[in-house]
């Protein structure tokens, strides 16, 4: 059994993990380029973390200009065996509320202006995605959010969109009515699609921001109701993560769902080329 290190990318509202003990900013660079900003290192309960700021401290990235690629690879170098996606979306369900939390299994990806592979040239693979998170590291979010008293939802459709503008009310429509989406946001994909292919264990959990445009007593969906939400989400978030590695464990056996095999059955390209 090896160890367990858990990756955090904190969406916005969330650019720090301060329960963390032994905290250093580290400056990682990757073939991919920069990641979107240093990453906090330290531990908790034991366990060794690493947490990154998906748009920066600032925020000075929007949705289509985070490095994916390079956040996922240097979390990878760091030793990051489990990563949890932090983010804002909207809902397209009454029961999930402004405030609530929905740990997400499953995407629908409609960006298109994004770095979406490690492979392509001279190296090709294609990973299976049919379950694009990992059970048992979602399973251990919806217990850490009980446990923090947060109301939390098992399960649902994410999906993403490339922005940076809003849905017009007839494609909300769409997407919650024909395509069965739960949920929508602009960052997991191709965030969680990478982190497949660097091997590495995903589980995303999204903060209810808003009901997207859809809804009928609630107005066209406007940033600043947005940011009102993430203040509190953010604190809630926090607490989520802080309860993840005692759940988790040092100690790390093989996944048992094989997120961590993902290639051994990918790769195209012969071994000796
Ligand atoms: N992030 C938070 N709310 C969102 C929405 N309604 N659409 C896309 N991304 C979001």
């Amino acid at each position: 059994m090896s160890g367990t290190m858990i990756g955090v990318i904190g969406g916005s509202g969330v650019y720090d993990l301060d329960t963390l003990t032994d905290r250093t900013w580290v400056a990682v660079e990757t073939p991919w380029g920069t990641p979107s900003d240093q990453i906090l290192t330290g531990t908790l309960d034991g366990v060794p973390m690493a947490f990154l700021p998906r748009h920066g401290r600032g925020h000075v990235h929007s949705p289509s200009t985070v490095p994916y690629r390079a956040n996922i690879d240097a979390l990878k170098r760091l030793g990051v065996t489990d990563v949890i996606s932090v983010s804002a979306c909207g809902s397209f369900r009454e029961e999930m509320a402004p405030g609530d939390f929905v740990v997400v299994d499953q995407f629908i990806d409609r960006t298109f202006a994004r770095e979406k592979s490690f492979f392509g040239t001279g190296c090709v693979a294609h990973v299976s995605v049919a379950h694009p998170t990992c059970p048992r590291l979602g399973a251990a979010c919806l217990a850490a959010a009980r446990d923090a008293g947060i109301t939390v939802h098992e399960g649902g459709t994410y999906l993403a969109m490339e922005g940076p503008q809003f849905s017009t009310l007839a494609e909300s429509r769409m997407y919650r009515e024909s395509w069965g989406a739960d949920v929508i946001g602009m960052t997991n994909m191709p965030e969680a699609k990478l982190a497949r292919e660097a091997e590495l264990c995903y589980a995303s959990v999204a903060m209810v921001t808003d009901y997207d445009s859809w809804h009928p007593d609630h107005g066209a969906v406007e940033i600043t109701d947005i940011v009102r939400v993430l203040t509190g989400n953010a604190d809630k978030a926090r607490a989520l993560v802080s309860r993840l590695p005692a759940l988790l464990g040092a100690g790390r056996a093989p996944c048992p769902h094989g997120c961590d095999r993902a290639l051994d059955h990918a790769l195209l390209t012969a071994p000796d080329r």
